[in-house]
């Protein structure tokens, strides 16, 4: 096609091309578009070296959990419901676990079974098998051969470590012979169905 045809078009500026009535101009790309590019590879080169290279910082999950962590070491009441809460948290849960490994086999077994402690994952508890109850047990010690690990390990960690301990419950490994009372959870009453009876009347409109 000869170069008179090439015409100016209104919204692509000039045409600089034309094939099978095809026109193609050939504009400058704005600069709006070229400075995000340039940011973004530089900022992509930074990241790399902040989280990859150089692993200074924490991905999202990871610092979650740190922070999480820090903030089991808090004092305060410890229920039930906190410490069931941790045990659906898995990275509470495996903190727990490599805790247990580190501290408590060498009394209770690998697999929690029992040897000179006894057994921890039966129904049978000598201090009780609720949630705060082992929670007590492990931070404050026994008379009988168990060792106060709340100052040795911190609040924080004995609260992983009971949400370990809370997961093996009731797995009932094969190993040393039940110690102590059978322990079931209080049925927690179920709320009372609204019937039709209690509903009130709605307020009479003004
Ligand atoms: C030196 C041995 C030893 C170590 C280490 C040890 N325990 Fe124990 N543990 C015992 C003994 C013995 C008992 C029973 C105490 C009693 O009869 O008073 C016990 C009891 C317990 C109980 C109460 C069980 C029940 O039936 O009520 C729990 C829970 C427990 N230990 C958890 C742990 C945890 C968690 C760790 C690690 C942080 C740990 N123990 C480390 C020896 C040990």
């Amino acid at each position: 096609m000869s170069e008179e045809q090439l015409r100016k078009d209104d919204i692509q500026g000039q045409i600089v091309h034309v094939y099978d009535g095809i026109e193609e101009a050939d504009n400058e790309l704005p600069t709006w578009w070229l400075v995000t590019l340039f940011a973004s590879i530089l900022f992509s080169a930074f990241y790399w070296m902040y989280y990859e290279s150089l692993a200074a910082g924490d991905y999202p999950e990871a610092a979650y959990t740190k922070e999480r962590l820090a903030a089991l070491e808090g004092a305060g009441e410890v229920t039930d419901a906190d410490l069931l809460a941790l045990v659906g948290y898995a990275p509470m849960v495996s903190a727990g676990k490599s805790l247990f490994f580190k501290n408590c086999t060498k009394c209770h077994g690998s697999d929690a079974g029992g040897k000179d402690g006894p057994n921890l994952t039966d129904k049978f508890w000598l201090y009780g098998g609720a949630p705060s109850d082992i929670y007590n047990t492990i931070s404050k010690g026994t008379k009988n051969g168990m060792a106060s690990w709340g100052p040795k390990l911190g609040g924080g960690a004995v609260k992983q470590v009971t949400a370990y301990v809370l997961t093996l419950r009731n797995t009932n490994v094969a190993g040393k012979a039940p110690q102590g009372d059978e322990w079931t959870p209080s049925e927690a009453p179920a709320a009372p169905e609204p019937t039709e009876a209690e509903v009130p009347d709605p307020a009479p409109a003004p």
